[in-house]
Parts: structure tokens; C-alpha cells; sequence
């Protein structure tokens, strides 16, 4: 089912074709730069939109040309029958249908989900080494990232890509090994930034590896080309020479990307932020409960595009991420 319908122009004349779903807010593991403290509060379950919420809200957005995808958590995987939930996505008519996951669940189920309709995956992967995942993520075992990895592309769920945020004094040491990876394989390895949330205490503006010191390790390793690959995402690409992978390089700290975003995120309890630093959200949950025809969630959805602010603060303000309790309430 195409749909060739232009998307909408926000306020600042960006077209607003992407969407970013959490299905939960639990997590598998507890990465020390992204759960909760010691006493995280979860949504209550009654709270977390039904599959077939989501599934009305994006086909509402979907006759507004939304194009792309993406699930996200805490660890998406944690819910129940997600293959169902990507299959009602996909009948929707969305052409890029994508999730990011830690993997650990993944090799379990790549197939199905790639049978169901999903398009590709992203797996966050912050160190090579098991000891270190194992005490980063507070127990993973690294031996299943693997897996997963090795799932996604006998599934064909490509390109695999991989997520890194290198962390000063964590895994800053790993970047080359990393960028390495993409001279045996065509994954696409993405460094990115460092983003202050108030999760644990644990960012600090001296902890943020940015963007140009990844490049200026990298480039030791062989001339680096700039690469165009489609899409509007916020990674800026580049191939060693030689390489099969792509390296990709997101910076929403040094250099933020806000001029040409295009998405907006919908979070696990039902609300619509328009940027991940927004302290603003539109409830769709309740009006949805209340029995409310499509007519008037798409007055919401136009509402959310509408209040989209025109750029986060973050290189102005370190502390603009304050807010963010967790960065695994919203997914990244
Ligand atoms: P594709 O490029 O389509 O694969 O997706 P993506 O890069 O948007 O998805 P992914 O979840 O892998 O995002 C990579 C990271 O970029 C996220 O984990 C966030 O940390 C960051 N990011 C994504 N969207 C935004 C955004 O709107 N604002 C900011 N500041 N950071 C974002
Ligand atoms: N800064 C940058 N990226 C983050 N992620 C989680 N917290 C942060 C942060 N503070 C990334 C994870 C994962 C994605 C969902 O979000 O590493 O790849």
C-alpha cells in the first residue's frame, strides 16, 4: 500500500515523516549511562499503550506521508508477540520499519520479526570486550550481542547497525577496534555522542568523546571518504578506504542536528514528544479511552508538529537535559 501524500512542514519547514515508538519502558539491562537509579518507577502496565493503539496512531500519522518507523524502548524485545505488533505496522503501508535493541533477545527471534515485516535493526553495543559489557550493562553477556548480530544478517535484517557511545574513561579506548569492525564487515558502526540526561548524575561535558575526536582516531586507521546513504538520519557517514561497513558519525552535542529533524517520538505511556529533549507532551492515551474519533487524534498529531521547538539547547546549556530522568524512558 504506497502513499504518495507529502508530509507535513512543522512551523520551521521541516517535513515530519518519522516516528519513533517505545513500547516499553523496562529494560534487560541496566546500562550505567542510561537506566534509572536503584529505584526506577515503571509505567503500570494499564498505562502502556495497547498494540492496537499504536498501530491506530500511525495509521492516522500515516495519511500525513509519515515513511519511517522505528521501535524503540527500553529493550523493545520485552514485549510480548512483538512480531504481531510489526506486522499491523507494516500492513499500515510504512516503507522503512526498523527497531533498536540491546540484542540480547534478538537471535531468538530475528527471523520471525524479519517474516512479520520488520526492514532492519540497530543494536547498542558499547564495548568488545565481555568483562567490560558485563559490567557497563551491570550482568549482559556479550556472547548473546554476538548472536544477535549474527541473526540480524542471516535474517537479512540490513544494514546492521551498530551503536557506540563512547564514554571518557569507560570504553573511549575501544573507538578504533570499533571503527575496525567495518574492514571485515558491511555493518554500518555509529558513534554518538555523549547526551546529558540526569540519569544516575553520571554525564559530565568532560565525559562526551565529541564528535571530531572520533574522527581524528579513526582517520589513523586510513583515508576516511564521505559517504551519502539514504535517508535523513543524524549520522553523517563515512567509509575508510577499503572498507566494506560504513562508519557513522551522530553528534547531537557538538553539532546538533535540529535544522533537518524529522521526527517525532510517541513514548510507551501515550504521549507525543516532539523532540527527546521536550518538556512538552501531548497526551493521546486518554483522549484514545475516551473514545474519541480519528478526526480528533489527528488534531493532536497536527498539534504535536505544530509545538515542535525549533532546536534543543544542548550546546548552550549542558543541563538542558535535566528533565530526562532515564534516556531508557524515551529510547535513545
Ligand atoms: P536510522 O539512521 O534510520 O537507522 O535511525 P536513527 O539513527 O534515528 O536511530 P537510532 O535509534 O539508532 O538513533 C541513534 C541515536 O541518535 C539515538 O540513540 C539517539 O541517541 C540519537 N538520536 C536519535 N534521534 C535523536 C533526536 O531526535 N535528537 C537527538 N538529540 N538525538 C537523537
Ligand atoms: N547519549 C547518547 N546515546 C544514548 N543512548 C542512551 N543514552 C544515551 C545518551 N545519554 C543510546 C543507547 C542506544 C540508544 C537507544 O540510545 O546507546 O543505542
Amino acid at each position: 500500500m504506497k502513499n504518495k501524500t507529502q508530509a507535513l512542514k512543522d512551523s520551521f519547514n521541516r517535513r515530519i515523516d518519522y516516528l519513533r515508538v517505545s513500547i516499553t519502558d523496562k529494560c534487560n539491562l541496566k546500562c550505567i549511562y542510561c537506566a534509572p537509579g536503584s529505584r526506577p518507577e515503571y509505567f503500570r502496565r494499564g498505562d502502556v499503550l495497547t498494540y492496537e493503539e499504536i498501530v491506530r496512531f500511525v495509521r492516522i500519522a500515516r495519511g500525513h506521508g509519515l515513511r519511517k518507523v522505528r521501535i524503540t524502548g527500553g529493550e523493545p524485545l520485552l514485549r510480548r508477540n512483538i512480531a504481531s505488533l510489526i506486522s499491523s505496522l507494516k500492513e499500515t503501508g510504512i516503507g522503512d520499519l526498523s527497531l533498536t535493541t540491546n540484542g540480547i533477545l534478538l537471535p531468538e527471534i530475528a527471523g520471525r520479526l524479519r517474516d512479520a515485516g520488520l526492514d532492519r535493526v540497530n543494536i547498542s553495543l558499547d564495548t568488545l570486550q565481555a568483562d567490560r559489557y558485563r559490567s557497563i550493562t551491570k550482568g549482559g553477556d556479550i556472547r548473546l550481542v554476538h548472536a544477535s548480530i549474527d541473526s540480524a544478517e542471516a535474517a537479512g535484517l540490513s544494514p546492521v547497525k551498530i551503536n557506540v557511545v563512547p564514554i571518557r574513561g569507560i570504553n573511549d579506548d575501544e573507538i578504533v577496534s570499533f571503527a575496525s569492525l567495518t574492514f571485515q564487515k558491511d555493518f554500518h558502526v555509529r558513534f554518538i555522542e555523549f547526551m546529558p540526561a540526569s540519569c544516575n548524575g553520571m554525564w559530565s561535558k568532560e565525559k562526551c568523546v565529541t564528535s571530531s575526536e572520533v574522527l581524528k582516531q579513526i582517520r589513523g586507521l586510513g583515508d576516511l571518504e564521505l559517504f551519502e546513504f539514504r535517508g535523513r538520519g543524524p549520522s553523517r557517514n563515512y567509509r575508510l578506504k577499503g572498507a566494506l561497513g560504513i562508519i557513522g558519525i551522530i553528534s547531537p552535542v557538538s553539532d546538533h542536528f535540529c535544522g533537518h529533524c524529522n521526527r517525532l517520538r510517541l513514548t510507551a505511556d501515550g504521549k507525543i514528544r516532539p523532540c527527546l529533549f521536550s518538556a512538552e507532551e501531548i497526551d493521546i492515551r486518554t483522549p484514545m479511552r475516551t473514545g474519541v474519533s480519528d478526526k480528533e487524534i489527528d488534531v493532536l498529531f497536527r498539534q504535536a508538529i505544530r509545538i515542535k521547538p525549533q532546536q534543543h539547547l544542548l550546546q548552550e546549556d549542558g543541563d538542558a537535559g535535566r528533565h530526562l530522568k532515564t534516556m531508557s524512558k524515551i529510547g535513545g
